[in-house]
């Protein structure tokens, strides 16, 4: 049951455009090695896009699978109709180890320890179970989890090898700290690490792999029996915009919103809480209704927002529900307001709006909530092939 529901009686809104999760997703695939594949990583609903939505796009991209964070993730998928295979990437409760078999997703492990565990809740449960597939995470310098040395896998294979009623090893992999940066010594330690405790495995499982969207994006995807595509599926930049793409990433979302107040104030009037804004001359304000409980940060209080294409900055501190901006000239209540994505020829992007907050994109689309409804479009943004096709035909 959900307790919480979105505003729909209001003008803010979360426009998502499925046909760019789409192209984003059908780029990378179009690069895919013949044993390789895209799994689509939906959790934290969708990086804020919303789960199942985003899940389908991609599914209609190319994806032949999805991660997610926790158990609850991959049932929505699955309530939704998704069968298509699910790993959870985070570490579960062995308690429900039954849920995981009977609804074929697969489980990340960090230990013999929760095989040992979810084997006696499997046995408890006295159901006959198909074999839980199982992930086993390897620590090679992320320092999250994962097993961090030959004999912890050997315990595991072992394990697995004397219970394969209830278990089948699916897949071994790991995570890089820092395949998002110029300094390449780190990932390299790490594939180093990974490679070697690879090695050691009695028998591959079908899976070996490593590579998140930044790893796709600027290292050695070949490397990976699955390409675990994040972020950049949702056209944000892993490096926050640090290092130039290698291939063009259509933003997906759009956060827009309407002023509800405009007015105009005069020299030394003041704004917001602490009143720490002081107008300097006769200036037209407006009020828009998001404010940090919709996941718009106080901290994005020196952004600035588009009205019909112009800049306009934040005036004074953002509050719970309400944020004030300064207008070039007067417009009229009910004017559109976008927060994130394009209007007129200008554009800002999630990165951008991060910079402000001293955050990541990932963070800022994550961050906006439930409160705000979510709307789908599906509208081809960029050229398409035949497009660009049709104007190298023309210019040539
Ligand atoms: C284990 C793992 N793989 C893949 C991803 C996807 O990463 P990205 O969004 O950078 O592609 C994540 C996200 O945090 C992750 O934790």
């Amino acid at each position: 049951m959900k307790f919480m529901k979105p505003a729909v009686h209001r003008n803010t809104k979360i426009t998502v455009n499925t046909k760019a999760i789409e192209q984003n997703v059908l780029n990378r695939v179009a690069l895919l090695e013949p044993n390789q594949e895209l799994f689509a990583v939906v959790k934290a609903n969708g990086y804020g896009h919303g789960a199942v939505e985003t899940a389908l796009a991609a599914k209609a991209g190319g994806a032949t699978g999805f991660c997610v964070a926790v158990l609850d993730e991959a049932l929505e998928l699955r309530e939704a109709g998704i069968s298509d295979p699910i790993l959870v990437l985070g570490i579960s409760r062995s308690e429900d180890a039954v849920i995981f078999a009977e609804q074929q997703i697969s489980a990340t492990i960090s230990s013999v320890d929760w095989l040992l565990e979810a084997s006696k809740v499997m046995m408890d449960s006295g159901k006959t179970l198909p074999p839980l597939h199982v992930h086993l995470a390897l620590d090679t310098g992320m320092g999250r989890i994962g097993v961090r040395n030959k004999r912890g896998i050997s315990l595991v294979e072992k394990f697995i090898t004397s219970h394969h009623e209830y278990f089948a090893l699916e897949g071994v992999f790991t995570h890089f700290a820092k395949a998002d940066d110029e300094d390449t010594a780190h990932v390299e330690a790490q594939l180093a690490k990974f490679e070697e405790l690879v090695d050691s495995f009695n028998e591959l499982p079908k899976y070996v792999h490593c590579s998140n969207s930044a790893w796709a994006l600027w290292h050695r995807p070949e490397l990976s029996s699955i390409v675990r595509y994040g972020v950049a599926m949702y056209g944000i930049n892993p490096s926050n915009g640090e290092l130039p793409l290698p291939v063009a990433l259509e933003p997906a979302l759009s956060l827009t919103t309407e002023m509800v107040y405009v007015k105009q104030l005069h020299k030394g009037d003041t704004i917001s809480y602490g009143a720490t804004y002081v107008c300097q001359e006769s200036e037209w304000i407006a009020t828009l209704p998001i404010g940090y409980a919709d996941g718009w940060l106080r901290s994005y209080n020196t952004l600035e927002v588009l009205v019909d294409g112009k800049r306009c900055p934040v005036a004074g501190r953002i509050c719970m529900d309400q944020m004030m901006i300064r207008l070039p000239e007067y417009y009229p209540a009910g004017t559109k307001v976008t927060l994130i994505g394009k209007s007129g020829e200008d554009l800002i992007t999630a990165e951008e709006v991060s910079h402000h907050g001293g955050t990541i994109g990932y963070e800022v689309v994550c961050l906006l909530s439930d409160r705000i409804p979510r709307e789908y479009v599906a509208e081809f943004a960029t050229e398409t092939l035949d497009d660009l096709e049709e104007e190298i035909e023309i210019a040539g």
